[in-house]
Formats: structure tokens, C-alpha cells, sequence
């Protein structure tokens, strides 16, 4: 497949929805660059809150989606990956907080209390380091989650901080499955 049909696909298989009756904007795995080049508008970027078609969304890829100015991505996790968060002793954490906007009060950072759904599979974070800002990429550094290149920041497969120098895991927005394949963010 030549790279501009893969660059279609990519924007054909990948829907999100504005639910303000903004309309839809394409938007991929490989989303970040183009979103950003679309520029939306300043009404599309102010939405509270979205709804993300996830069904297209196979295990062991993510889709990144920008939501209120930022990035957030939403990973469909394989079962190694559920296993390997799952297996962290949440005492050997920098930031043993769960930081997830669904929970209330100091839970710890177990992988229950980070993923989306029950079965782990779903993990819903926004894509922003913890130290500085920067994106961080996905499918990389040592933990086998996320890796920050600013400055070397190592996340896990729940996007737990394990090395470098940001201070905390990445935040788990408000968010929730509204049907099947769709979830609402805000
Ligand atoms: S901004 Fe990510 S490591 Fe500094």
C-alpha cells in the first residue's frame, strides 16, 4: 500500500464527533500531525465534550483524538499489555496516585483504577507529559507504554510515570463507554 493510501485509510477508518452539531472530523492513529494541520475551529476546540467512535480501534493500537486543545489518547490494550500493568507493585511507583478524574479520592494507582472498562482493555489518558508538556509517543521506552522524548519520561501500559523526570502518571479524563463502540469524553 503506498503511503497516500495508507494516509486515506487512516482517515477513513478513524470518526470522531463533535456533539455540538459541528460535524465530524477525520481523524486517525497517526492523527496528531493532521489534526493539528486542520486547525479547528475555535468552537470545535471548546466542546466540553465528545464522543469517539472506537470501532475501528483494533487491540494493540490507539487512536488520538484533541479535546479541549489537547490531545488525548484512547489505547485498546492487548492482553500482555493488561498482564504487565496489571502484574506493577503500586509501592515501587513514583506517583502512586490513580489520577483518574472518574474516581473520587486517593485511590492507588492499580491498573483497575486507571483502565476504562472492567475487563482492562480499554485505557483513556491525555496525551500530555506530566513534567513538561511535551506529546509523548506511543508503543515505546522502557515499560512498554509510552515514552516522552523532551526529556526522557517512561510511562507503562497504564500510563503509570516508572523513569525520567516527570512527577506524575498521565490524567485519566472524565470518560465513559455510551454504547458499544462509542466513548463520550467530558
Ligand atoms: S516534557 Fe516529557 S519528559 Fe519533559
Amino acid at each position: 500500500m503506498s503511503q497516500a493510501e495508507d494516509h486515506e485509510g487512516t482517515r477513513r477508518d478513524f470518526l470522531y464527533y463533535a456533539t455540538g452539531g459541528a460535524g465530524a472530523i477525520a481523524a486517525g492513529a497517526a492523527v496528531w500531525p493532521l489534526v493539528n494541520q486542520m486547525n479547528p475551529s475555535a468552537d470545535v476546540r471548546a466542546l466540553s465534550s465528545i464522543r469517539v467512535d472506537v470501532s475501528e480501534v483494533e487491540p494493540g493500537t490507539q487512536l488520538t483524538v484533541k479535546w479541549l486543545g489537547k490531545p488525548v489518547f484512547i489505547r485498546r490494550r492487548t492482553e500482555a499489555e493488561i498482564a504487565e500493568a496489571k502484574a506493577v507493585d503500586v509501592s515501587t511507583l513514583p506517583d502512586q496516585g490513580a489520577e483518574n478524574e472518574n474516581l473520587s479520592g486517593d485511590l492507588p494507582a492499580t491498573d483497575e483504577n486507571r483502565a476504562l472498562d472492567a475487563s482492562g482493555e480499554w485505557l483513556v489518558m491525555m496525551g500530555v507529559c506530566t513534567h513538561l508538556g511535551c506529546v509523548p509517543l506511543g508503543d515505546a521506552g522502557d515499560f512498554g507504554g509510552w515514552f516522552c522524548p523532551c526529556h526522557g519520561s517512561h510511562y507503562d501500559t497504564a500510563g503509570r510515570i516508572r523513569k525520567g523526570p516527570a512527577p506524575r502518571n498521565l490524567p485519566v479524563p472524565v470518560a465513559e463507554f455510551v454504547d458499544e463502540t462509542t466513548i463520550k469524553l467530558g
